[in-house]
C-alpha cells in the first residue's frame, strides 16, 4: 500500500491521459516495453529492454530517455542528459535503428518514476509517450512466514515485502531455491526462508524460521544385549522415535505369539526385564506419543534360553559321544582278544607237533 502513494497515483492519472495521443498515432509507429514496471535496489543497475518500430521508409534522426516530474503542477518530461544526476549512471544501449535498451546503474532512490523513451524520424517527431515504471526500493526486503509453527499437512504461506508494485519474487530455505510460496508443510520443511527480488538474488529478507510439529515418527525398539538371552540375566528395551516436540508419552505391550492381541506391559522410554525366564518371551513392541499424534514401533521378539534343555543337550552330548567310542573300540577289543587266543591255540600247536617229531 505504502508503494502507491498520491503522488504516484497523479503520475499514473497523468500518464493515462497523455498516452491516448500516442495510441491514435497508429500502430506503424511504437515503442515496445517487454517489461513495463522494473524494481531494483538501491545502488544496483537495472536495464530496461525496450524494442521501437516506424515506417521502413523513414530513418531516426535522433532518440531519447526522458523522465516525467511533476513541477509546480504539471507532468513534464526532462531527457536525462539534462538531468545532471544521471549523467554518470545511464547508458543507451539501444540503436538509431529498432533497439532502444537503457541501463540505470548504481541507482538511488529518487530514481523511482515514469521513463520515456522518444525517437524522432526524418518525417515525424516525438511520436511515443509510452513508458516504463521504475521502483528503487531501500536495502531491507522483509519476509513473512505464515504461521511460523505449523502441524504437518497444514498450509504455510511465504510473503515477501518489498515496496514494488509487481515484483518477481524468488525464495531460498537453508540457502537452496525454493518454488512455492503456498505449501503443505511437512516435516523436513522446517527451516529459515528468505526472499530476494529476481536478478537480485545477493540482496536478502532476513531469514524467518518456520517450525513444523509432527507426530512420532521411525518408531523402533532397541535392545541392549544382542544375542541369545540367558536366564537370570536382564534386558533393557529402548523406544527410539523421531517427532517435533519429543515424544513424552511411551507405552510397551506383548503378545505371546503373532496371532494374540497384544497386553499393555508397561510405560516409559525403556522397558527393563530382569531376572529373565521363559514367562518373558513374546512379541514386545512400543507407541511413542506426543500433543500431535501417536505410532507403533514394530515388534521385536525376545526369547529366553531354555535352561532344562540346555542342560540336556551337554548331558545327552556326552553320552553320544560314550557310546561312540565304546561302539569304536567294541571290535577292536574282540579282534585283540581273539589274536591272543588263536596265537596261544597255535603256539600250542607247534609245541604238540614238535612233540610229536
Ligand atoms: C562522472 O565520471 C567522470 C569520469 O568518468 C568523473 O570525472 C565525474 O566525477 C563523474 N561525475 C559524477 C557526478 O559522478
Ligand atoms: C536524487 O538524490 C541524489 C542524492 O541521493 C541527489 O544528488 C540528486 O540531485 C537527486 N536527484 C533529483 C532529480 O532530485
Ligand atoms: C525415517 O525412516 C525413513 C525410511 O525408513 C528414512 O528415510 C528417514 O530418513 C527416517 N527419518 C529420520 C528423521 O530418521
Ligand atoms: C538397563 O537400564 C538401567 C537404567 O537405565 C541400567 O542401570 C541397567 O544397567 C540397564 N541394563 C542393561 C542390561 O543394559
Amino acid at each position: 500500500m505504502d508503494c502507491f502513494d498520491v503522488e504516484k497515483m497523479i503520475e499514473v492519472l497523468l500518464v493515462l491521459l497523455l498516452m491516448k495521443p500516442a495510441e491514435t498515432a497508429g500502430p506503424v509507429r511504437f515503442v515496445n516495453f517487454t517489461n513495463p514496471d522494473y524494481c531494483a535496489p538501491k545502488g544496483s543497475s537495472v536495464e530496461f529492454k525496450c524494442s521501437y518500430i516506424y515506417p521502413d521508409k523513414e530513418t531516426v534522426t535522433k532518440t531519447a530517455w526522458r523522465k516525467g516530474h511533476l513541477k509546480d503542477g504539471k507532468w513534464v518530461r526532462i531527457e536525462l542528459s539534462d538531468l545532471p544526476s544521471y549523467h554518470n549512471r545511464s547508458e543507451y544501449l539501444g540503436d538509431h535503428q529498432h533497439n532502444c535498451g537503457l541501463a540505470l546503474h548504481n541507482l538511488e532512490d529518487n530514481d523511482t518514476g515514469y521513463y520515456y523513451f522518444w525517437f524522432d524520424t526524418n518525417m515525424y517527431g516525438r511520436p511515443s509517450k509510452d513508458s516504463v515504471h521504475l521502483s528503487v526500493i531501500g536495502d531491507k526486503l522483509s519476509a513473512s512466514v505464515q504461521p511460523q509453527r505449523v502441524t504437518a499437512g497444514n498450509n504455510v504461506t511465504l510473503q515477501c515485502q518489498t515496496g514494488c508494485q509487481h515484483p518477481n519474487i524468488v525464495w531460498f530455505k537453508d540457502g537452496h531455491p525454493w518454488a512455492k510460496p503456498n505449501f503443505q508443510a511437512q516435516a523436513e520443511d522446517a527451516g529459515k526462508y528468505w526472499c530476494a527480488l529476481e536478478g537480485y538474488e545477493s540482496m536478502r529478507s532476513d531469514p524467518m524460521a518456520l517450525d513444523v510439529w509432527y507426530s512420532p515418527m521411525n518408531v523402533s525398539v532397541e535392545v541392549s544385549h544382542v544375542g541369545a538371552l540367558m536366564p537370570g540375566s536382564s534386558v533393557n528395551l529402548t523406544c527410539d522415535s523421531v517427532a517435533r516436540p519429543a515424544a513424552d508419552l511411551y507405552t510397551w505391550y506383548r503378545s505371546n505369539s503373532s496371532s494374540s492381541s497384544p497386553l499393555q506391559v508397561s510405560s516409559g522410554q525403556v522397558l527393563s526385564l530382569s531376572a529373565l525366564n521363559v514367562n518373558h518371551n513374546g512379541l514386545y513392541f512400543c507407541r511413542a506419543k506426543n500433543r500431535v499424534g501417536e505410532s507403533s514401533s514394530t515388534a521385536v521378539l525376545v526369547e529366553v534360553e531354555e535352561a532344562s534343555s540346555e542342560f540336556n543337550h551337554f548331558i545327552l552330548a556326552r553320552i553320544g559321544v560314550k557310546l561312540v567310542i565304546v561302539l569304536l573300540l567294541t571290535p577292536v577289543i574282540i579282534w585283540a582278544w581273539r589274536r591272543r587266543r588263536c596265537s596261544a591255540a597255535n603256539k600250542h600247536a607247534e609245541n604238540n607237533d614238535y612233540e610229536d617229531i
